[in-house]
């Protein structure tokens, strides 16, 4: 794998904590990571929730097993196919799906994030050799042209300022023969935007992050009173789209303990309310990009997880 300064593409090398290329700029390990980035940038709202809530979503804490259904059936990939490869992961958060490919599969992990999550993704699933942790933009990675043979980004690009450059730039890094699977909010029509979050989201993306959990956390017993009201009344899909809670039968697991739910509430709403961009995607978009962008096999489909519960939108390709 042949990491670059993005800024320039020089090579880097390694020397004992950090990368450095030949004109002599050094990029730092700090936590974990290797830091391409200022600290604080447009996603620091995600740094904030996944850094406080980062173990709630995680399988091997949380017990439910989803994140890996999720996983293996949104990608169709095998752990026996990924033995031994190079695998990318773009935008990964706390670190579910980390943690799913470290216990699950013997791949070589790349991932990255935009924001200090990857300080709570080190902690949850660092130190590990098969893990290479980095804080970079998806626009400028540290990764040389053509260089996964498997990449996928899941739950990000929507909060991307321009998803389908988001797109291009995954498509470069991927080798001939790579596999490319990524996943978004789906924009089914011009109803999509008629939805409590693309009305306040405005306003309460430009509250600090301390203040907007803080209205979450007190509000979320009533919100969650009303929407089971209404859920119960047959309206989840007419009505609960006004209020500012996220959608609580669709994306969360079933079965939770009282505590638990109402945590992972907070944090799915805190995760609505606050990002800068919330871009949804045409499946047709998507598929379109895949094949400009020269890949080829290209399927898109809604996939469903959690007994049907829950579902993704997700376009796979090969370069
Ligand atoms: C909803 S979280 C999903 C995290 C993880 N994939 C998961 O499913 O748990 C979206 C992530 O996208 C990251 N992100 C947004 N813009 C990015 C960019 N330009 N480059 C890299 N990551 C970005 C955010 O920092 C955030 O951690």
């Amino acid at each position: 794998m042949q990491l670059i300064n993005p800024n320039t593409s020089e090579r880097l090398t390694l020397r004992e904590n950090h990368l450095i290329d030949e004109t002599g700029k050094e990029f730092e390990l700090v936590s974990g990571a290797y830091r391409f980035v200022e600290p604080e940038n447009y996603t620091s709202n995600f740094g904030f929730q996944w850094n406080k809530f980062g173990d709630l979503q995680v399988d091997t804490l949380s017990g439910s097993g989803i994140t890996s259904e999720r996983f293996f059936k949104a990608t169709k990939w095998t752990p026996a196919q990924l033995k031994g490869k190079i695998v990318l992961e773009a935008g990964c958060g706390a670190g579910r799906f980390t943690s799913v490919i470290l216990n699950e599969t013997e791949a070589e992990l790349y991932s990255f994030d935009y924001s200090d999550s990857v300080s709570a993704n080190y902690r949850m699933n660092g130190p590990n050799d098969r893990l290479h942790l980095f804080q970079a933009s998806i626009y400028e990675m540290p990764f040389a042209e053509d260089s996964f043979d498997y990449i996928f980004c899941f739950g990000v690009l929507q909060f991307t300022p321009d998803p389908i450059s988001s797109l291009q730039s995954l498509i470069k890094v991927l080798k001939p023969g790579g596999q490319l699977v990524v996943d978004f909010f789906p924009k089914k029509g011009w109803w999509t935007k008629i939805h409590a979050k693309y009305i306040l989201r405005p306003y309460t993306s430009k509250l600090s992050n301390e203040r907007l959990l803080k209205v979450i956390e007190n509000n979320i017993d009533w919100l969650m009173k009303t929407y089971r009201f209404f859920s119960r009344l047959g309206l989840n899909r007419a009505v609960n789209r006004f209020l500012p809670i996220c959608d609580i039968d669709n994306t969360i697991p079933k079965g939770l303990a009282k505590e638990k739910l109402r945590q992972w509430v907070v944090l799915d709403t805190f995760n609505m309310l606050s990002p800068a961009f919330d871009n949804p995607l045409k499946m047709e978009e998507v598929i379109d990009t895949f094949r400009k962008g020269g890949l080829s096999e290209i399927e898109g489909e809604v996939v469903p997880y959690s007994g049907g519960q829950n579902h993704v939108s997700v376009v796979r390709g090969i370069k």
